[in-house]
């Protein structure tokens, strides 16, 4: 056992490929709340790992957020690393235990990088419920960085354009836009709301903002998708609710699926 993460990491990713009995990985995707229909879409299940099996993965806090590796071979043939449940920095075990997966991915061989998550939307064109949004660049608001010391990372593009053309090869009507994290666990208030409007945000949520810097540090290319499953507080009239973003999730992570599995299939 080690503190160092990285190491931490490469530990996890040998114990992923003998538990796996598999070499090496293409392909990583973290499927947000309640996503087992997207999943399901990417292809052939082949292992199940637990995350309490590996080294530096915990089972998550919160419901409907599975807490499993699913290993699952694409169409054409790719091994994909599904990470059913992750780590959100509210649950206060600290931003290295948030991107523990994303350096396990790295360390396995995975050169790219799918994050989904469930999000507010905060515009017209970002606010339809069960539209997927492409994620265009962020805002990291959550007050953490999963990099320490001296290491200055261009995050000119987070998000890989050629990503972000390919998915619109398989669906040019998605919406694109800028995903603004906040450390969680609260829903922002609707000033808040107001605020991340005029900071040019389009969707707000709690996480995938610190894997992707923590994936540009190791170099994968980056693709990420948000669910919108609700307008951002206050712009809708109506409370938010935990049980309302996954029952939105579960309803339409399907269709996420189907449009996921296109994408790895083109990679
Ligand atoms: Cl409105 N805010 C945040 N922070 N996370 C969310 C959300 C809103 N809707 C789904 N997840």
């Amino acid at each position: 056992m080690t503190n160092d993460a990285y190491t931490l990491a490469d530990e996890a990713a040998a114990a992923l490929k003998s538990a796996t009995g598999l070499g090496t990985f293409d392909v990583a995707l973290v499927m947000g709340s309640g996503w087992v229909p997207a999943a399901d879409a990417i292809g052939e299940t082949v292992s199940e790992v637990p995350f309490t099996d590996l080294p530096g993965f915990r089972a998550p806090a919160v419901a409907g957020h599975g807490g499993k590796i699913r290993v699952v071979r694409t169409s054409a043939g790719r091994n994909a690393l599904v990470f059913l449940g992750r780590t959100h920095l509210y649950e206060g075990l600290g931003v290295d235990a948030v991107v523990h997966g994303v350096r396990t991915a790295a360390a396995a061989g995975v050169r790219t990088l799918v994050l989904t998550n469930a999000a507010g939307g905060l515009r017209p064109e970002t606010q339809n419920v069960g539209d997927p949004v492409l994620i265009s660049d962020h805002i990291n608001l959550t007050g953490a960085n999963p990099i320490t010391g001296t290491t200055f990372i261009d995050l000119t593009e987070v998000y890989s354009r050629r990503l972000r053309e390919l998915v619109r090869e398989v669906d040019p009507s998605l919406a694109e836009g800028v995903y603004v994290a906040f450390r969680g666990p609260t829903y922002e208030t609707p000033a808040e709301i107001r605020m991340l409007r005029t900071l040019g945000g389009d969707m707000v949520g709690m996480s995938t903002v610190l894997e992707a810097i923590a994936a540009r540090e190791a170099k994968l290319e980056v693709l990420g998708v948000s669910l919108v499953t609700n307008p951002g507080a206050g712009l809708a009239g109506e409370p938010l609710n935990h049980e309302e973003v996954l029952e939105v999730g579960r309803a339409t992570a399907a269709r996420m699926g189907v449009l996921l599995a296109k994408v790895v299939d083109r990679l």
